[in-house]
């Protein structure tokens, strides 16, 4: 385990706070859930297919009884991270808020499925370096950006070429690949094939 604290790392603002321990532990939740906890990160740029990858492995991962729960970029942007932007500072943010939900998700004992560009390495090390050694394993969705643009699911490349949406990941912002992720996935395959691969790779055996 490295420096990861059950609520999170970093410096907090408030004085005069003590941490609380439950007298559950990890193996005890383990042993619940009869898989291990652990944060299965897609990073990739939009329309890359990061929640069709996501939501299928929750899928298929619920059918084989593992505990498992998607957060999607779009989805947390009208909740939680209702406040934040586009710019560099906000994705920061963004990225932050949601690693700390994702190492409390993984505490729980739960798998924890993420679609957010997170385009910044430095940003997504931050991620890693709040969970325990091995529950945090990072999956590049290496679609290239021509074909993201041709899919344009959502219409929002066209926009971003029209000079419409500034700062977007691609285009007119940066997206930086990971160096050394636990897995890339070419979405050229078909989606069963990418969930079948992800599946028998997800460390999620139990040491007992
Ligand atoms: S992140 O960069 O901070 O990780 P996040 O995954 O939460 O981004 O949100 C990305 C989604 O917001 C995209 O899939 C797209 O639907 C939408 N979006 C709107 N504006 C932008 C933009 N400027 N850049 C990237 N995505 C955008």
């Amino acid at each position: 385990m490295n420096a990861a604290s059950p609520n999170g790392g970093g410096e907090p603002v408030s004085r005069n706070i003590v941490r609380a321990e439950g007298r559950v532990t990890g193996a005890d939740r383990e042993a619940h859930f009869g898989h291990r906890a652990m944060t299965v990160w897609f990073t990739g740029l939009s329309g890359s297919g990061k929640s069709t990858l996501a939501f299928a492995l929750e899928e298929a991962l619920l059918e084989r009884g593992v505990a498992a729960y998607v957060l999607d970029g779009d989805n947390i942007r009208f909740g939680l991270n209702r406040d934040l932007g586009f710019s560099p500072e906000d994705r920061t943010e963004n990225i932050r808020r949601i690693g700390e939900v994702c190492r409390l998700f993984t505490d729980a004992g739960i798998v924890v499925l993420t679609a957010f560009i997170s385009p910044y390495v430095a940003d997504r090390d931050q991620v890693r370096a709040i969970h325990p050694d091995g529950a945090f394993v990072e999956v590049y969705v290496d679609t290239p950006l021509d074909v993201c643009e041709a899919r344009d699911p959502k219409g929002l490349y066209v926009k971003a070429r029209a000079g419409e949406i500034p700062d977007f990941s691609g285009i007119s912002a940066p997206y930086e690949p990971p160096p050394s992720p636990e897995f890339t996935i070419d979405t050229s395959q078909p989606l069963d094939a990418c969930t079948a691969q992800l599946l028998a790779a997800l460390p999620l055996t139990t040491g007992r």
